[in-house]
């Protein structure tokens, strides 16, 4: 098979050696059998099969959960006279000083050592003996590892947690700096309504409030701890996990040993709330990408955040603001590809929940980075209060017309007819709704009078959406205490 291969099994090579390789493991009690396969299956594990098994390339980062949880776990058997006091004592000093190796980068890996949680426990028996080998009793990597996974998560989810405020901050802090700026306000891209460009700003703000509420509503379902639960059905020993609970700072425990070694909900949750994150990313990177066009020149980001063209000159492209667009697409990825993996695997700790690692850590490093580089950005960019001024047109004030006949209890359906008809007018005679004069008002409707012409005032359009949620002065400061509540939480 390996020798005839083509171009296109090539491709299949690597998969075809693991089936081969599986069935050589079910025959080494059938030597006879193996010839079959050619003599080159011995029984001992492929190579590739051992690289394609190890996660201590990437799990190595957890390094210091998984001896978080040995310290803890070595405590809990003490505790239950497994261990005597001066064993549990020798193990976490041996632990501690396994640390200290990881973080003076001295830790040496060994070919064998699968995953963090045989590399500690290999190092561990190197510095300390055979007594090493007692701190897995009861415990399993089943329930070790989505310890770790957990433990792991929530520090990082207390950083991100950080960016993300961090990054709210500097968006409340520009709306409040900068609500002189008058802006038009879009719908279908079109110019609708006059708006502040701080009730832009804050717009997006209030998605990210509702990240931040999130994020934190998923703490206690990350913060529920497994070790205890064994391989599968639970720990024979008696340990206490309410102890375990509180010495790793769990918020509650596992109630089920099945379900403790099995679930990873709380990474699938988590990328969920990374995705819908990065959507919100996206979205804000999209305007401020079309707000810094030279057709709109509302913003122009710092030479920070761009780069130039390799072959373009003029240009000054938005890229911060392009992959903050693009990452959106990745990260969704790494949900979509964990939940698959997830689907129709049986109950418990199987092999395939490795695969939550890689999507987790890329997920977590690139919202990290984003939520950064966001933050960058939005403080940095410079606002152009005339372009966006020059941008107000006479005609989105068409709706404060037609509310001006309103005032004049005409019903607005008849004053939205009678409002469009302005517009007809102005466009025939080729100029703003400004200009036209108050006898051409008095032939669409004889309710205009000599305070039509207050209509025409930009400023005052916006402080008359006084209701709340609106773009006037006041509640754009109502906007701001009720995020810099929410940021104080
Ligand atoms: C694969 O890794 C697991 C631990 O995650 C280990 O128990 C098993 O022996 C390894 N298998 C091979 C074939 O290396
Ligand atoms: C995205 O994740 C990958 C994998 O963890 C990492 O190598 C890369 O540096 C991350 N990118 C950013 C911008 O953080």
């Amino acid at each position: 098979m390996r020798r005839k291969s083509s171009a296109v099994n090539l491709f299949l090579l690597p998969l075809l050696h693991l089936i081969s390789e599986v069935d050589s493991h079910e025959m080494t009690d059938q030597p006879t059998k193996q010839k079959l396969w050619g003599g080159r299956f011995t029984g001992k594990t492929d190579p590739l099969m051992h690289e394609f098994n190890l996660s201590l390339r990437y799990d190595r980062r957890m390094y210091a959960q998984d001896i978080r949880g040995s310290i803890a776990y070595a405590k809990a058997l003490a505790l239950r006279g497994i261990l005597s006091q001066a064993e549990e004592r020798k193990i976490v000093d041996g632990l501690t000083a396994v640390r200290k190796e990881w973080e003076n980068g001295q830790f040496q890996i060994e070919p064998d050592d699968e995953d963090i949680h045989t590399a500690n426990e290999r190092r561990l028996s190197e510095l300390i003996g055979s007594l090493g080998g007692k701190l897995h009793t009861g415990r399993s990597r089943n329930d070790q590892v989505a310890t770790d996974m957990r433990l792991w998560l929530l520090d990082e989810v207390k950083e991100i947690e950080a960016s993300l405020k961090a990054l709210i901050t500097v968006m409340v802090e520009r709306a409040d700096k900068e609500q002189d700026i008058l802006m038009p306000g879009y719908t279908h891209l079109q110019r609708g309504q006059p708006i502040r460009w701080s009730h832009f700003l804050l717009s997006h703000a209030f998605s990210f409030q509702n990240d931040l509420q999130r994020l934190r509503q998923l703490i206690p379902r990350i913060s529920v701890l497994p070790l205890g639960s064994g391989a599968l059905a639970g720990n024979p020993f008696a340990v206490d996990r309410e102890f375990l609970r509180r010495e790793l700072g769990f918020e509650s425990i596992a109630e089920n040993s099945m379900w403790g070694v099995g679930d990873r909900d709380f990474i699938v949750e988590f990328m969920m709330w990374a995705s819908l994150t990065m959507t919100h990313l996206s979205r804000i990177a999209e305007d401020l990408i079309i707000y810094s066009t030279a057709e709109f020149s509302f913003v122009t980001l710092s030479d920070a955040y761009s780069t130039g063209s390799s072959i373009m000159p003029q240009k000054k492209n938005p890229d911060s603001l392009e992959l903050l667009r693009g990452k959106s697409g990745r990260i969704f990825g790494n949900l979509a590809g964990f939940i698959m993996t997830l689907k129709g695997l049986p109950s418990t700790y199987n092999k395939d929940l490795q695969e939550d690692k890689e999507p987790l850590f890329d997920t977590v490093d690139n919202i990290s980075s984003c939520l950064r580089i966001a933050e960058g950005v939005i403080a940095t960019l410079d606002a152009h209060k005339e372009k966006m001024e020059a941008a107000l047109t006479m005609d989105i004030l068409a709706t404060d017309l037609a509310d001006y006949l309103v005032r004049k209890g005409i019903p607005f359906r008849e004053t939205h007819h009678i409002s469009g008809r302005a517009v007809a007018l102005a466009e025939s005679r080729k100029c703003q709704l400004n200009d036209l004069t108050l006898e051409d008002y008095k032939t669409l409707n004889d309710k205009f009078s000599e305070d039509v012409h207050g209509v025409f005032d930009f400023e005052a359009s916006v402080e008359k959406r006084n209701a709340i949620g609106g773009p006037s002065r006041e509640m754009i400061a109502r906007q701001i205490n009720v995020l810099r509540k929410a940021l104080a939480n």
